[in-house]
C-alpha cells in the first residue's frame, strides 16, 4: 500500500515514529513528511541531549528514525514545502494518509480548508478524493475550538483516532503504550498487524 504519513508539531512524535516503524515492517511503501514544528519538538523532546543543537532538518529526521530502527532509505520522505509531491494531487492514487500525531494547528488548517504545507494539502486531496485520511490528534485539556473542528472532519469523511493509549493490553513501556496507537491506526485502515494483544474478556488476557 502506498501511504502518506504526516507528522505535526504536537507531543507525543513517539506515535508517528512506531507508526512508520510498523508500515515499514509491514512491507508499506511509506512517504513521511515532516513538518516545522514536528521537527522543533523532537529536538525539544525525542533528541533532547542527544547533541543535535545545530544539526539540519535531515540529521534530526535521520536521528529519529534511527532511534525507531530505521535507515533513512527505509522511508521515502516528502519535504513541507513541496506542492509537486505525487501526494499532493488527486491523480495520484494513494491508498490512505495518516497524520500522527496532528497538532491543533494543523487540525484547524485542514479543517477550514487551509494548506499551510504539504500534510494539509494531502489531507485536503484524501477528503475531497473520499479516501482515507486518518488524523491522530494530541493536546489536552480540548477546548470548544479544538472539538468543532474535530467533529467538523469527521463529518467530512476523516477517520479520528486521538492519542488516547490505553492500558488493558499492559504496556510494559512507553513504546508498549506507542504502539497500542500504531496498532488502533492500523485497525481504523484495516491493516494486519501484531502490535497489542486484543481484549478477550477478563479470563482471555489473563497471564
Ligand atoms: C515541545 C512542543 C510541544 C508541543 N505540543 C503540542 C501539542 O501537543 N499539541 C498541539 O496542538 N500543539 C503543540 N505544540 C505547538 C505546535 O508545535 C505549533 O502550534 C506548531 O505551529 C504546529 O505546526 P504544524 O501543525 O504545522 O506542525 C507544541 C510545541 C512544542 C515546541
Amino acid at each position: 500500500m502506498k501511504i502518506f504519513v504526516g507528522i505535526t508539531g504536537a507531543s507525543g512524535q513517539i506515535y508517528g515514529g512506531r507508526l512508520l516503524r510498523a508500515l515499514h515492517s509491514g512491507g508499506h511503501e511509506v512517504t513521511a513528511c515532516f513538518s516545522n514544528g514536528s521537527i522543533e519538538v523532537i529536538r525539544a523532546e525525542d533528541l533532547a541531549g542527544a547533541g543535535l543543537e545545530g544539526a539540519s532538518r535531515e540529521e534530526v529526521i535521520n536521528a529519529f528514525l534511527d532511534s525507531h530502527g530505521l535507515a533513512g532509505e527505509d522511508i521515502a520522505s516528502a519535504a513541507p514545502d513541496d506542492m509537486s509531491s505525487p501526494f499532493a494531487s488527486g491523480s495520484f492514487l494513494a491508498a490512505a494518509s495518516i497524520i500522527c500525531p496532528c497538532s491543533m494547528s494543523s487540525l484547524a488548517s485542514i479543517a477550514c480548508g487551509v494548506t499551510r504545507h504539504l500534510v494539509h494539502r494531502v489531507a485536503d486531496v484524501m477528503l475531497k478524493e473520499g479516501r482515507p485520511l486518518v488524523i491522530v490528534p494530541r493536546e489536552t485539556p480540548l477546548g470548544e475550538i479544538h472539538l468543532r473542528n474535530m467533529l467538523r472532519l469527521k463529518q467530512a469523511g476523516a477517520r479520528m483516532v486521538p492519542a488516547m493509549p490505553a492500558f488493558y493490553h499492559r504496556p510494559r513501556n512507553v513504546d508498549g503504550l506507542a504502539d497500542f496507537m500504531a496498532g488502533k491506526i492500523m485497525d481504523s485502515l484495516g491493516i494486519g498487524h501484531d502490535l497489542f494483544q486484543r481484549w478477550n474478556g477478563l479470563e482471555g488476557n489473563e497471564r
